[in-house]
């Protein structure tokens, strides 16, 4: 028994996925003890977008801590939150408008939902909110409380009020989603209060690349702005530029009233997260969120360096460019080997969705199969069926293509049931 098993506690999950011990990894490629090299589309679940180790962030942390530069200061100013602030300023914010005011909270993205929830009670004084089923936001209480899946919620362990779960659009394209949340607001019998706001992902991811048009996010918008209730977009996994744009929600011309980031905000994968606040929206008091980490600083200057980066190296210009690459790739060569593979995807997240493959726990196999051959890749949706294709947005093009390929194989191999 390894001490991972017998030390660690049981509720360790990906490690199960991918049973081996890694000791290093660069940009696309993670290598283990036992000197295997593994392409890497799991992508950190989203927090490693710039690739592992990056040269040209990994250079800046390196020199800000030989500088003995302040390492931890809960919210106190310092140059690297500065830097950072103002590189968010000039990079996101400024080019696209946005005039939002930042809040730094605890390390992980739970941390700023939870946030996000507090805030927009407070800010109209209601507590109900609307949320969609396939969501999830994360495990502490109030994310869990607008996270759909039934096996989390249960971890729990006690009831999860204020939630009214809306059915997704995806699934219910026979529904008027947005006549049928405005009757809910609307209508003094529906049952259900008024909500504070409507927490959306735009892309689910753990939900199984799960994707919200243009139209409807549109639609949404107004619909929360006519019945004066908030829009959260959580960002955390497909912000960043996973989808082409920085924010997720760009390519529909919204602003949200908030916005939650966190994962690969920090460039390299750092515990770090924030969230965006419309100014007449922001009116904690002091130190009414507050917590010990919520000021990495390490983060910040990673953060800085990869919003540079991403300029630098035009990784907008080549996530659009890979988007084409992939769906190519899995219209082409992967659609064709069974016709109940249904494909969904954008920027640089896919998913193929074996859920009405009649081989029982396909995506598993195929999964299984291609950690064989080289590749580190999760699955996500309900029952596990969807393969989840996300490199790190700086992969280069010829490991894009051999991964695919790895994924073409598996399939072949699990569909041939040999
Ligand atoms: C959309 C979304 N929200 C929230 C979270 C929770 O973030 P964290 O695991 O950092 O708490 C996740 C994590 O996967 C996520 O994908």
């Amino acid at each position: 028994m390894s001490v991972f098993e017998e030390m660690e506690s049981n509720v360790r999950s990906y490690c199960r996925s991918f049973p081996v011990t890694f000791t290093r990894a660069k940009m696309s490629k993670m290598y283990t003890e036992d000197g295997r090299e593994y392409l890497d589309f799991f992508n950190g679940a989203g927090a490693l977008d710039y690739g592992h180790n990056n040269d040209y962030i990994k250079k800046r942390i390196i020199e800000y801590i030989e500088s003995d530069g302040i390492s931890h200061a809960l919210d106190l100013h310092t140059d690297a939150k500065r830097k950072f602030l103002e590189t968010y300023r000039d990079l996101v914010l400024a080019p696209g408008k946005y005039d939002y005011k930042v809040m730094f909270c605890g390390p992980t993205g739970t941390n700023a939902v939870e946030a996000a929830l507090k805030l927009s009670r407070k800010v109209t004084k209601r507590t109900g909110v609307f949320a969609f089923t396939g969501s999830f936001h994360g495990m502490t209480l109030g994310s869990l409380s607008i996270t759909s899946g039934k096996t989390p919620r249960a971890g729990a362990g006690q009831p999860l009020y204020g939630t009214t779960f809306i059915p997704h659009p995806h699934f219910h394209p026979e529904i008027d989603t947005i006549k049928y949340m405005e009757e809910l607001m609307c209508d003094e019998y529906s049952g259900v209060e008024k909500p504070a706001a409507v927490f959306i992902e735009t892309v689910q991811a753990e939900g199984g690349v799960i994707i919200l048009s243009d139209k409807f996010l549109r639609d949404l918008c107004a619909l929360c702005d006519r019945m004066g209730v908030l829009l959260v977009v959580d960002d955390i996994q497909v912000g960043c530029g996973r989808t082409g744009k920085f924010f997720s929600f760009e390519r529909a011309g919204i602003v949200p009233d908030m916005v939650v980031q966190s994962k690969s905000i920090s460039g390299y994968g750092l515990p770090m997260s924030l969230l965006l606040i419309k100014p007449e929206h922001d009116i904690w008091s002091p130190a009414e969120h507050n917590g010990t980490f919520r000021g990495n600083q390490m983060a910040f200057v990673g953060a800085t360096a990869a919003l540079e980066y991403r300029e630098k190296y035009e990784l907008e210009r080549k996530t659009f460019e890979n988007e084409a690459l992939i769906k190519k790739f899995v219209e082409d060569r992967i659609l064709i080997l069974e016709k109940d593979i249904e494909y969904r995807g954008m920027g640089m997240i896919h998913g193929l969705d074996f859920g009405k493959v009649k081989i029982d726990n396909a995506a598993g196999k195929i999964g299984r199969e291609c950690f064989e051959r080289g590749l580190v890749i999760e699955r996500a949706g309900r029952g596990d069926c969807v393969l989840k294709i996300m490199p790190a947005l700086t992969i280069e093009k010829d490991e894009l293509m051999a991964g695919l390929e790895i994924i073409e194989k598996a399939t072949r191999k699990v569909l041939s049931g040999k």
